[in-house]
This record gives C-alpha cells, sequence and structure tokens, in this order.
C-alpha cells in the first residue's frame, strides 16, 4: 500500500467539502421558503448566492492542484442536514420553527468553517498560496453568514419562539 500524505488528505478533504457545498446549495431555498421571519429568509437567500460562489472558488483549487472537481459523500453534512429536515417537519406553522431551523443553520456553518479552517492550514503547509487565500475568502464568509445568523436569532427570532407559546 503506498504511503498517504498531506497532499491526499488535502485533496480529499476538499472532495469531502465540494460535496457539502452542493448539498448546502440545494438545501438553502428549501430553509429560506420554511423560514417565517423575512430577515432568516433574506440570510438564507444571500447565503446561497455566497455558496454559488464558494463552489467556484473550490473549483478554482482542484485546478490548482491539478486535479478534476469531484466530490466524495460527506456523511457529516448529510446527517447535519438531515437534523435541519427533520426540524422543519416537526415544527412546521410552530413559533419555535425558525428558532430551530437558526440552530439547523449554525450547525452547517460550523461544520463548514472547521473544514475551510483545516483546509486553508494545510494549504499554507503544502506551499498553495493561490488555494489558501481562495480558502481563507470563503472562511471569512461562513464566519460573517454564522455572526449574522447569531444576530438574528439575538434581535427576534428567539424571542419570537418564547412569546408566542405564551
Ligand atoms: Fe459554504
Ligand atoms: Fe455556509
Amino acid at each position: 500500500m503506498a504511503d498517504k500524505t498531506l497532499d491526499n488528505l488535502f485533496h480529499d478533504t476538499l472532495r469531502d467539502i465540494y460535496y457539502a457545498e452542493r448539498k448546502i446549495l440545494k438545501s438553502l431555498p428549501k430553509m429560506a421558503r420554511a423560514a417565517q421571519s423575512p430577515e432568516l429568509k433574506a440570510a438564507f437567500e444571500k447565503h446561497k448566492d455566497q455558496t454559488e460562489g464558494q463552489i467556484e472558488r473550490l473549483q478554482q483549487v482542484f485546478e490548482i492542484i491539478g486535479k478534476a472537481a469531484r466530490g466524495k459523500t460527506c456523511d457529516a453534512i448529510e446527517g447535519i442536514l438531515a437534523e435541519g429536515d427533520e426540524i422543519m417537519e416537526e415544527y412546521k406553522d410552530t413559533p419555535a420553527l425558525d428558532a430551530g431551523l437558526l440552530a439547523a443553520a449554525q450547525a452547517v456553518e460550523h461544520y463548514e468553517i472547521t473544514r475551510y479552517g483545516t483546509l486553508k492550514r494545510w494549504a499554507l503547509v503544502l506551499g498553495l498560496k493561490d488555494a489558501a487565500a481562495l480558502l481563507d475568502e470563503t472562511l471569512q464568509e461562513e464566519s460573517q453568514t454564522d455572526e449574522d445568523l447569531t444576530s438574528i436569532a439575538d434581535a427576534a427570532v428567539n424571542a419570537e419562539a418564547l412569546s408566542s407559546a405564551a
């Protein structure tokens, strides 16, 4: 068996997040439709557009390492998105729906943040400066999205989930 190196790990993890991003792209319109708060709806729609750009950046990174842009099933994102689907079903038409959607979306962002943080560091170690810059750009977007979701939760959604139940 050939020795596997950081190059292999970088490529495999790139395929993992490429798969994840394309799944997320399909899921965001569903979440935007389900969201009750106009702010949350808008946040999901905005992030859908950003996600398209993130997928293009990943394609550029594949190009940099001379590999075809191909995903590899990511069980983690399947699980996180399945939990989101479950919330959409179980909390449909309830005051807690948006709070649940927010929590599900933040789980997605945190998964992405850990992946992009790792990939960026590995790219630097591998001397792939341009790839690291692309990955960092997306990392910043994911972090900003996470912060925006926190603001939306604090501003309205959690209080709404609480007060409407009274
Ligand atoms: Fe993303
Ligand atoms: Fe994201």
